[in-house]
């Protein structure tokens, strides 16, 4: 008998309903940003449905300008905050009230860089904006939208992150190590304040830069060629509780899609 992700396909098929790509609606939070754009463009491009909010219209219809033509239909853009209490509940009353049922979320939220100089040279306001941008909006857009999708195997939750929360990129760079080891710090508590979780819960830990083709430096992730990868994972919804680190390009394959850790 054939098995698909260590369960009898029998049993899957009788368990739960097949559901194509199209069936599936995935809400990017931060898709209209450097990674995220990546991961949209990719996600429609294998026949997705998805949802982005963005505070700013003018991201929103920078990134419909972005993905492929022939996908534009199947991308929903909301303008929105995710990163209030008041500003995400209203997001999700709008985006279940315009494409229904939420499949998967991937969470990409935060900043590209932070180097503003030594802690001691930095003010309270400062981190504050550093923590609200990494760890307060991802907190509040995982209470929000999590329960959308929590309680469904056939459902995901993908958090990508930066490996600059482990140790300090470089001098002057420390807050954004803070940041991102707050928000590493958060996935973790995700993973063991709820192991048997039915929604598929993951983590893509980037090591590296991510940046579009035009802005590629040696050793950078594409964020299109990130985008796939992050694709592929939500497509297979087969792992969960599981961080994948991704070092550089070749681990996109080796350990997103190959699975070997
Ligand atoms: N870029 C890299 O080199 C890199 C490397 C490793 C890991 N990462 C990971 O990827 C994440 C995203 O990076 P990126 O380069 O895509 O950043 P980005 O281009 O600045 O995009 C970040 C997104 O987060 C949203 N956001 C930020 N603060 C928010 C807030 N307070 N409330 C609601 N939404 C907020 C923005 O939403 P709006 O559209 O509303 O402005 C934006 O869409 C990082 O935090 C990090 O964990 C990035």
């Amino acid at each position: 008998m054939d098995s698909f992700c260590g369960v009898q396909i029998s049993t899957v098929l009788w368990t739960y309903p097949v559901m194509s790509n199209a069936d599936r609606v995935v809400l990017a939070l931060g898709g209209a940003g450097t990674v995220g754009s990546g991961v949209v463009k990719a996600l429609l491009d294998k026949g997705f449905r998805v949802a982005v909010i963005s505070r700013d219209n003018s991201r929103l219809e920078k990134l419909k300008g972005f993905v492929s033509p022939s996908t534009r239909d199947n991308l929903t853009t909301l303008v929105g905050n995710v990163g209030s209490e008041e500003g995400a509940e209203a997001a999700k009353q709008d985006l279940v009230k315009t494409v229904g049922k939420v499949t998967d979320v991937v969470s990409s939220l935060g900043f590209s860089w932070w180097q503003g100089g030594p802690p001691h040279t930095q003010t309270l306001k400062e981190l504050h904006w550093v923590i609200e941008t990494l760890l307060f909006s991802t907190f509040v857009s995982w209470k929000v939208f999590f329960p959308l999708v929590r309680d469904d195997p056939n459902c995901t939750y993908t958090f990508i992150t930066g490996g600059a929360g482990e140790k300090l990129l470089m001098p002057g760079t420390g807050f954004l190590t803070v940041g991102a080891a707050s928000t590493l710090a958060f996935c973790q508590v995700l993973r063991e304040e709820y192991p048997e979780v039915p929604c598929k819960l993951n983590q893509v830990k980037i090591n590296t830069g991510v940046a579009p083709p035009e802005r590629m430096a040696p050793g950078y992730l594409n964020h299109l060629d990130l985008g796939e990868a992050v694709a592929t994972l939500v497509e297979r919804k087969c792992t969960t509780h599981t961080v994948f680190p991704v070092n550089c390009p070749a681990d996109l394959k080796t350990v997103v899609l190959e699975g070997n850790l």
